[in-house]
């Protein structure tokens, strides 16, 4: 599997340091929260634009915002690769920002929390790049795998095999012993923050995401 260390979790005052500390990782997933959508608040583009320096890696930007297709421009602008927004934030304009990031030369990803059903997915499977299953409750890293995300997992799993194009990621609570679960569903990306950012040997635990069956 794919795995892309949660940014979230870093020390933001070594930040070329901790760059450099998962650069195993081909994916970096970004997370950006404002304080609406979820309650916290996090950095915004700006930060994107200054890790960007010191990384090549496949930026993997989660906006937990609310009105994600005012600032879309601004993360393709400032190096995103893929920008993922939530379908509860995007209310009935989800087909109008897809096309607009693609058309920013992007990858579109769309997400959904926990309480949400899969089925709201249904509309954009056909021009969706990656759909991003919530296995926690947006809002902070360090909590804990919500088993209903396997079932969700498993449902896109069969749903692509109709012949649809999605990568699969999941995000929140991943350990070794949820990223096995995962994996066994169909998952292709897992996003790791705790359990890579509180290691000192994040190359390791990299490798052990990476691999684990
Ligand atoms: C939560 C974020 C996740 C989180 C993952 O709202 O979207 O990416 O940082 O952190 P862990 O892996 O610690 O659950
Ligand atoms: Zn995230």
């Amino acid at each position: 599997m794919i795995v892309a260390p949660s940014f979230l979790t870093a020390d933001y005052a070594n930040l070329e340091k901790e760059i450099a500390s998962v650069s195993a990782a081909s994916w970096l997933h970004f997370d950006v929260m404002d304080g609406i959508f979820v309650p916290n608040r996090t950095y915004d583009h700006g930060m994107l634009k200054m890790i960007k320096n010191f990384s090549n890696q496949f930026f993997d930007c989660h906006l937990m915002i609310a009105n994600p297709g005012e600032v879309i421009d601004l993360y393709a602008q400032s190096g995103a690769d893929l920008i993922t927004f939530h379908l509860e934030a995007a209310k009935n304009q989800a087909h109008d920002i897809i096309q607009r990031i693609k058309r920013l030369g992007v990858k579109a990803g769309l997400s959904i929390k926990p309480d949400t059903d899969i089925e709201t997915l249904k509309p954009y499977l056909d021009v969706i790049d990656l759909i991003l299953i919530m296995s926690v409750e947006p809002g902070k890293g360090g909590q804990a795998f919500m088993d209903s995300a396997v079932g969700k997992i498993r449902t896109l799993f069969n749903w692509r095999k109709q012949g649809h194009h999605y990568w699969i990621e999941v995000d929140g609570g991943i350990n070794l012993e949820t990223a096995k679960k995962v994996r066994q569903a169909g998952c292709d990306i897992v996003v790791a923050g705790s359990f890579i950012f509180n290691r000192c040997d994040r190359d390791r635990a990299i490798q052990e995401l990476a691999h684990a069956k």
